[in-house]
């Protein structure tokens, strides 16, 4: 039997999405197939909350972390990259490879920067801020209106990872002036991994179009280009089962309405979080504001270990939940409920931790 998936991606496909990848192969460059990656994405701005341009790219969320960097930065560009996570040190990487100067804001891990911080060490040189939105590494989650409100007029990029987030939290992106925004498909969209979603504001195009690119495959503008040339059209082949296994997804999320979604999101952290801290278990991020609704962290009170939880939730119960990142392997637990997981995907893997925690403290 298949194991149930808790995990912050990939999650549990859905029948819909399971049997849209089997579908057929079709003729890439025809208007035909233009016009359904047209809509797909017509959609998919819905669920990013958008009306700025979005791309497809064959490659997982890290290619359109690249993407979103590597599409606008020149060498020296200083660009403000809090850390409070693996993900968020991933984008301060990705800034430094491309040789742009980092201006360091480092948090202790389970913390969210806040509007203020940013402001401290801002100043009219700085080219960009990225942010991670759901810090997957914490289940932290940040409301980002302030910082889109302190950036929306001045000459800055704001760029944000909502890779754990989109399609099952209430990402805004346009009311929070998100200049680049990025999504992967394995995760709160229930599609397999593989795609990297990446929305693009005018602001953004006019700035990269002011830039030499830094990159071949991942240049934003490319994309762009060959859309303009034929509406739908990419510039390299797309990962078409995957496209079509994200339509049937994307249909899914639109039937099931974006609030309902959100609210089925939040329902499941409120349970996930009740019956861990009735447990005896501590969330992890400091504020409750900040608790993420698509995946939950547990601090591992000591002697307990998470990686013999993990193990033993997957071998005598079947369900499959993540550790800690890095020095947190042993000292965190993380319990993903997103995607097309249900409240009986919930009760089960809380019933299972409740007696794999029994069997560890006694
Ligand atoms: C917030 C965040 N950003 C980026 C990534 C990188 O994703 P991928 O492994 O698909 O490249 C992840 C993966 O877990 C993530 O959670």
């Amino acid at each position: 039997m298949d194991k149930l998936l808790m995990i912050p991606g990939p999650t549990m496909l859905s029948r819909r999405v399971l049997g849209a990848l089997g579908t057929q192969m079709r003729a890439h460059r025809t208007q035909e197939f233009g016009d359904f990656l047209f809509s797909l994405r017509e959609d998919l701005k819905r669920v990013f909350q958008t009306r700025n341009d979005l791309h497809v790219i064959s490659g997982s969320s890290t290619a359109g972390m690249d993407a979103a960097i590597s599409s606008w930065i020149s060498p020296g560009d200083r660009v403000i990259v809090p850390v409070y996570g693996k993900f968020s040190a991933r984008f301060r990487q990705v800034v430094a490879a491309y040789g742009g100067e980092v201006v360091d804001l480092q948090l202790p891990w389970g913390q969210a920067p806040i509007c203020r911080q940013i402001e401290s060490v801002y100043d009219e040189d700085v080219k960009a801020v990225a942010l991670v939105q759901n810090e997957t590494s914490t289940g932290v989650r940040l409301d980002l209106s302030e910082i889109g409100a302190f950036l929306a007029d001045r000459d800055t990029l704001f760029v944000v990872d909502a890779v754990s987030s989109m399609g099952g939290d209430d990402v805004r992106t346009d009311d929070w002036g998100i200049d680049i925004c990025v999504a992967g498909s394995q995760k709160a969209l229930g599609c397999p991994p593989g795609l990297a979603l990446v929305s693009v504001s005018k602001k953004a195009w006019g700035i990269m179009d002011r830039t030499q690119p830094r990159t071949y495959y991942l240049d934003l503008r490319r994309y762009r280009s060959s859309d303009r040339r034929s509406r739908g059209q990419t510039p390299f082949t797309q990962s078409e089962s995957l496209l079509f296994a994200l339509r049937a997804a994307v249909d899914g999320i639109l039937e099931e309405g974006l609030e309902n979604r959100f609210e089925r999101h939040r329902a499941m952290a409120r349970e996930v979080r009740g019956r861990a801290t009735d447990l005896g278990f501590e969330m992890f991020p400091a504020l409750e504001e900040t608790y993420s609704s698509t995946l939950t962290a547990l601090r591992v009170p000591r002697p307990m270990r998470a990686t013999e939880i993990q193990s033993l939730m997957s071998s005598k119960y079947g369900v499959v939940i993540a550790c800690g990142h890095d020095d947190y392997k042993e000292k965190m637990i993380r319990i993903a409920h997103l995607g097309d997981a249900t409240m009986n995907d919930v009760g089960r893997t809380m019933d299972a931790f409740a007696e794999a925690a029994r069997e560890f403290r006694s």
